[in-house]
């Protein structure tokens, strides 16, 4: 299965998608890394690895958010792409956008959803004096962080812990997440 992953910035989990998709029983192929920041980290990364990848800017779109994701769009069907993982991408997507994809493109976030949708979760999950922290991959529907929930993974919040610290943590979490819960996704799309 072509999978494209979508990215925004530093491209950690787009990494450990790349690299699981290489193993010799990977039901997945990362194809595609798509950027929509020129400077994103993550494409340096991408390119490292071999991996194709393109840059679709939004600004040059202005207010026409539509008209960004059809260029995003052609691109993915012009690479055959079957499923699109989302990995740190920093924008939010219209109905438009979703209802093609629907039921083909995943999502990751850093919380243990349906708690702490959006941004900043690891000071919220914090200040609420959480015992637990973690990471979400969900299918994405039209809600921001909405969408039936594939797989979670739980670390310790510990005493001491920075929202930096507690990223790091949830990310390491991440990196074994995503690759793991995509595989199984996709291996069922087939079955
Ligand atoms: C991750 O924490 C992910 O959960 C969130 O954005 C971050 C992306 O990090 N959606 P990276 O670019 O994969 O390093």
């Amino acid at each position: 299965t072509r999978v494209a992953v979508l990215i925004s910035g530093s491209g950690t989990n787009m990494v450990s998608l790349i690299a699981e998709g290489r193993s010799p029983d990977s039901p997945y192929e990362v194809v595609l890394v798509v950027s929509n920041i020129a400077m994103a980290a993550g494409l340096e990364k991408a390119r490292a690895a071999g991996v194709e990848t393109a840059v679709i800017e939004h600004r040059p779109f202005g207010k026409d958010r539509e008209a960004h994701e059809r260029a995003l769009d052609a691109l993915l069907v012009e690479h055959e792409v079957e499923v699109i993982a989302l990995a740190g991408y920093m924008r939010l997507l219209t109905p438009w956008l979703v209802r093609e994809w629907e039921g083909r493109m995943l999502n990751i976030h850093p919380s243990l959803l349906p708690l702490y949708p959006g941004l900043n979760t690891h000071a919220r999950a914090l200040e609420a004096g959480d015992a637990e922290a973690g990471c979400t991959v969900h299918i994405v529907t039209e809600g921001v962080d909405e969408g039936p929930v594939l797989g979670q993974a739980r670390v310790p919040i510990l005493p001491g812990d920075t929202p930096d610290v507690l990223a790091e943590r949830v990310k390491a979490a991440e990196h074994i997440l995503y690759p793991r819960t995509l595989s199984d996704f996709v291996g069922r799309l087939h079955s």
